[in-house]
C-alpha cells in the first residue's frame, strides 16, 4: 500500500503536484498557494501553463507536463476545486489513477493544510484501493507520496487518523469483496481475531453454535441452520481505561443470503455476498476505534450465519424465538437479516446496557428503491443522535437520509401465532423492517438508530474515492462520530 510522509519542504522531487483552484466568470483557474511555495522559475512555468492546460480547476482534473532536464522533471498540476474535504478527496482519488507508471510524488499543500491533507489521504488510499485476490492485475504503480505541509509535527495525527480510516474501509471493502466461497462465518471470526489480535486492549470472543443454542439466540440459530458453515456471534470489545459513554454497534453479518427456501431469482441473488457489509463496517471502525484510542468504550456485536437451502434450513411459517425470549412468525425466509440482528439487539440491551446502539444492515432492496445507490436509509426516534450521525456520515465523504418510524405502521408487526410478525407485506419494506428491529430496542429505543445501507454498500462503477464493488460505507461516518464522543 501507499507510504505517505509529511515533509516541510520539497526534496529534490521528480514529480511534484500542484494545486489549482477554478477562477471566476473573466478570470482563469489559478495556483493555490502552497507553503513552503515552489521555487518562483517553477511558479512561472505552471502558471504560464494554465492557460494552455485548459484546466478549469475543478476537483480530480490532472495534467502533466514534462520538463527534460529539469527538477522536478514532471509537474503536475491537480485540480482541487473548492479546496475544502471532499474536493481534496476527490483529487486524491483522482491523483491515485492518474500516473499509470508513476512511483513516487510530492505534493504540495496549502498553508495549514489540515483539511487538504485529510482528503488528500483518503482520497488516495481509497482510490487506489484494488481488491486483494486481484490486485496481481491493476495495482496503481504510486508507492510513495511526501507531502509537502508547513508543520508535519502537527499534522501528524491528522495523517494518523485519515490513514486509519482509509485502511479500516480498505479492509472493510476486502472482507466484503471476498468471495462466499471463502467467507463462512468462522472464516469471517478468524478474519477478526487476527486483526483484533494486534491490539493488546481489543477482547473478542466468539460464540460457536452450541453457545447459540445454551445461550437462546433462536434467530442466528434459525437463519445459519441451513448451511454446512456454522453461524457464529462475534462480540468485539474496545474499552479504554478513560472512556465514560458505552457504544454498542451491531452489524449484520450474513456471508451468503441465498433468501433461504424462500429462495432469490438469479439475478437478486448474483451479488448476495456482500450481505455481510453491515458486520464488515462495524468491526473496521471499531478496529480503528482501537488503533485510534478513541476514549469511547465500543462493543460490536457481528451475527454471523449463512442463509442457505438445504434439509435443516428454516421454514415460512416457523416462530422463532429470540435471545430474551420474544418470538416472532417468519412467512418469508429471505428477511433474515432482521431475524440476527433482533438477537444481538436484545443481547445488547440485556446484557450489555450501552448508552448508545447503532445499527448497520444491509437489511432490504427497498433502500435503493427510495433512495438510490448512494444513500443509507437511517431511522431513529432520536432527533439528536440521528443529526449528529447524519453529520459526522456526511462530513466523512458517505451519505445517508433519515426516514420515518410510523406509529400507524407498527400494527403491521402483529402475529396470531407468535408475539411479532417478521416481514409483514404491508407498510414499506425498509420502513417496517426498521420497526421490526426496534421491538429489540427495549430500555435503548431511544438511543438507537438504525441504518440500512444495501443500496451505498456496493458501488457499480468507479466514482470520486469509490472503486467498483464494496464500498466500506459507514466506516469512515461511524469513525468520525464516534470521536465526537466522550
Ligand atoms: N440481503 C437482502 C437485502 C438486499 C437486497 C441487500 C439487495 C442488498 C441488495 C435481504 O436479506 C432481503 O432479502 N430482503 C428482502 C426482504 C423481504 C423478503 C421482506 C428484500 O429486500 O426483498
Ligand atoms: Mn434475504
Ligand atoms: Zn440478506
Amino acid at each position: 500500500m501507499l507510504a505517505i510522509r509529511l515533509v516541510p519542504g520539497p526534496d529534490r522531487p521528480d514529480t511534484l503536484v500542484l494545486p489549482v483552484q477554478p477562477g471566476g466568470p473573466d478570470r482563469p483557474a489559478a495556483l493555490v498557494p502552497t507553503a513552503p511555495p515552489p521555487g518562483d522559475e517553477v511558479r512561472a512555468e505552471a502558471t504560464a501553463l494554465l492557460p494552455v492546460a485548459r484546466l478549469t480547476g475543478e476537483a480530480g482534473e490532472v495534467r502533466e507536463h514534462l520538463r527534460p532536464g529539469g527538477t522536478p522533471a514532471r509537474l503536475v498540476l491537480l485540480g482541487v476545486g473548492a479546496g475544502d474535504e471532499p474536493d481534496w478527496r476527490r483529487a486524491g482519488a483522482a491523483l491515485a489513477r492518474a500516473g499509470k507508471d508513476e512511483t513516487r510524488i510530492t505534493v504540495a499543500l496549502p498553508p495549514g493544510g489540515a483539511v487538504a491533507l485529510r482528503g488528500l489521504v483518503e482520497g488516495l488510499l481509497l482510490g487506489s484501493y484494488r481488491f486483494r485476490m486481484t490486485e496481481a492485475g491493476g495495482a496503481p504503480a504510486l508507492a510513495e507520496v511526501d507531502v509537502v505541509v508547513d508543520d508535519p509535527d502537527g499534522l501528524a495525527a491528522v495523517l494518523a487518523t485519515a490513514r486509519t480510516t482509509a485502511e479500516m474501509t480498505r479492509l472493510a471493502r476486502d472482507l466484503t469483496n471476498t468471495p462466499s466461497s471463502v467467507k463462512n462465518p468462522e472464516w469471517f471470526a478468524g478474519q477478526v481475531a487476527a486483526a483484533a489480535a494486534d491490539h493488546p486492549d481489543l477482547h473478542l470472543r466468539v460464540r460457536e453454535p452450541e453457545e447459540l443454542a445454551a445461550e437462546g439466540f433462536g434467530g442466528i440459530l434459525a437463519v445459519g441452520g441451513g448451511s454446512a458453515s456454522g453461524p457464529r456471534l462475534v462480540e468485539l470489545d474496545w474499552r479504554p481505561a478513560d472512556a465514560r459513554t458505552h457504544v454498542v454497534l451491531v452489524g449484520k453479518g450474513i456471508t451468503f443470503d441465498t433468501g433461504g427456501i424462500s429462495i432469490k431469482p438469479v439475478p437478486a441473488m448474483k451479488l448476495m455476498r456482500k450481505d455481510m457489509a453491515g458486520a464488515a463496517a462495524v468491526i473496521s471502525a471499531t478496529l480503528g476505534a482501537a488503533a485510534l484510542r478513541l476514549p469511547v468504550r465500543v462493543t460490536t456485536l457481528a451475527p454471523l450465519a449463512e442463509n442457505m437451502v438445504s434439509g435443516a434450513a428454516f421454514r415460512p411459517g416457523d416462530v422463532i424465538r429470540h435471545y430474551g425470549g420474544t418470538t416472532s412468525e417468519t412467512t418469508n425466509s429471505d428477511a433474515e437479516g432482521r431475524l440476527v440482528l433482533a438477537d444481538a439487539l436484545a443481547y445488547a440491551v440485556r446484557e450489555l446496557k450501552p448508552d448508545l446502539l447503532v445499527d448497520l444492515a444491509t437489511l432490504t432492496g427497498a433502500n435503493a428503491v427510495a433512495l438510490g445507490k448512494r444513500h443509507g436509509a437511517l431511522y431513529s426516534d432520536n432527533d439528536q443522535l440521528a443529526a449528529d450521525l447524519l453529520a459526522a456520515i456526511e462530513a466523512a465523504g458517505e451519505r445517508a437520509w433519515r426516514m420515518p418510524l410510523p406509529a400507524d405502521y407498527v400494527e403491521y408487526l402483529g402475529s396470531d401465532i407468535a408475539d411479532l410478525h417478521s416481514s409483514p407485506d404491508r407498510g414499506a419494506g425498509s420502513v417496517v423492517a426498521a420497526l421490526f428491529l426496534r421491538e429489540f430496542t427495549g430500555d435503548l429505543r431511544d438511543r438507537w438508530v438504525h441504518v440500512d445501507m444495501s443500496a451505498p454498500s456496493w458501488s457499480d462503477d468507479v466514482h470520486a474515492e469509490l472503486t467498483k464493488g464494496a464500498t466500506g460505507w459507514g466506516v469512515r461516518g461511524l469513525l468520525r462520530w464516534l470521536a465526537t464522543l466522550r
